[in-house]
């Protein structure tokens, strides 16, 4: 069987109006149902907005995981991977992954959170040593002085030296879901400082329109395999 790239998007978790309490109550249950003790306990410091959508996002790759490899979801055990705090049951952070009757599952996973959407990768059946990495931004959040010389090389920033306004921010946003789709995809994060990464034109790294991506026309993506 060929790898093959699933991408799904997860609309934002209501947390306001009618019906949304009762919803949250839900959601908790849910999670205090098919999640791992590391997974409640890193919840359980966040304030409720982060709260809500951490759940959520993980719940979503937990069910497309399980629904992927046709399993059940409670019989997946969360084995998140850090490059400082190492692979396992107990690390609650860092790249994704599952394992089944204590054996990794044959699953690449990615998830990003913005803007409340939360942006599921997945890649069944793949090959030895190969990686993946997601990446979604809101290029609202882009707009401040001094982003381009703290995140982009130079080459990148004369590509956005001629645009301005939304273009800009769209421009700009789109660079740095590139880098950090990469930055997953290599399981590095934001320790490989991102001025000094190049994303204009690098191998296995491309945006996901919104077509593919499934998110709304005002927030981007960018996806990396390798
Ligand atoms: C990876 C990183 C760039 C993502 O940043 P972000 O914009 O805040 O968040 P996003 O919503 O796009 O992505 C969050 C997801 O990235 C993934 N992720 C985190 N670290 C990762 C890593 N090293 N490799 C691959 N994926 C990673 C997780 O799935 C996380 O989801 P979670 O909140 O459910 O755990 C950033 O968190 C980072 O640089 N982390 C590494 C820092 C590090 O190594 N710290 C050491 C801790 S001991």
């Amino acid at each position: 069987m060929a790898p093959q790239l699933v991408v799904r998007a997860c609309p934002p978790f209501r947390v306001a109006g009618q019906g949304a309490a009762k919803a949250v109550a839900g959601l908790e249950r849910r999670a205090g149902e098919l999640l791992d003790r590391p997974e409640l306990e890193r919840a359980r410091a966040m304030v409720p907005r982060a709260r809500v959508d951490f759940l959520a996002g993980r719940l979503a790759q937990r069910l497309l995981a399980a629904e992927l490899l046709g399993v059940r979801a409670q019989n997946l055990a969360a084995s998140y991977s850090c490059p400082q705090c190492g692979t396992g049951p107990d690390v609650p952070h860092g790249r994704p992954g599952y394992t089944l009757d204590g054996v990794p599952v044959p699953l690449l996973l990615s998830l990003s959170r913005a803007a409340g959407w939360t942006l599921l990768a997945a890649v069944t059946a793949p090959a030895a040593g190969q990686r993946l990495g997601v990446d979604a931004e809101d290029p609202q959040r882009m707009d401040f002085d001094g982003f381009d010389t703290v995140a982009l090389t130079p080459a990148e920033r004369h590509a956005v030296a001629s645009l301005g306004g939304t273009a800009l921010l769209r421009g700009r946003a789109l660079l740095w879901a590139r880098k950090e789709a990469f930055l997953k995809m290599t399981g590095e994060g934001l320790k490989r400082p991102p001025e000094a990464l190049d994303v204009l034109a690098r191998a296995g790294v491309r945006d996901l329109a919104p077509a593919e991506s499934g998110l709304p026309e005002q927030l981007v993506a960018a996806v990396a395999l390798g």
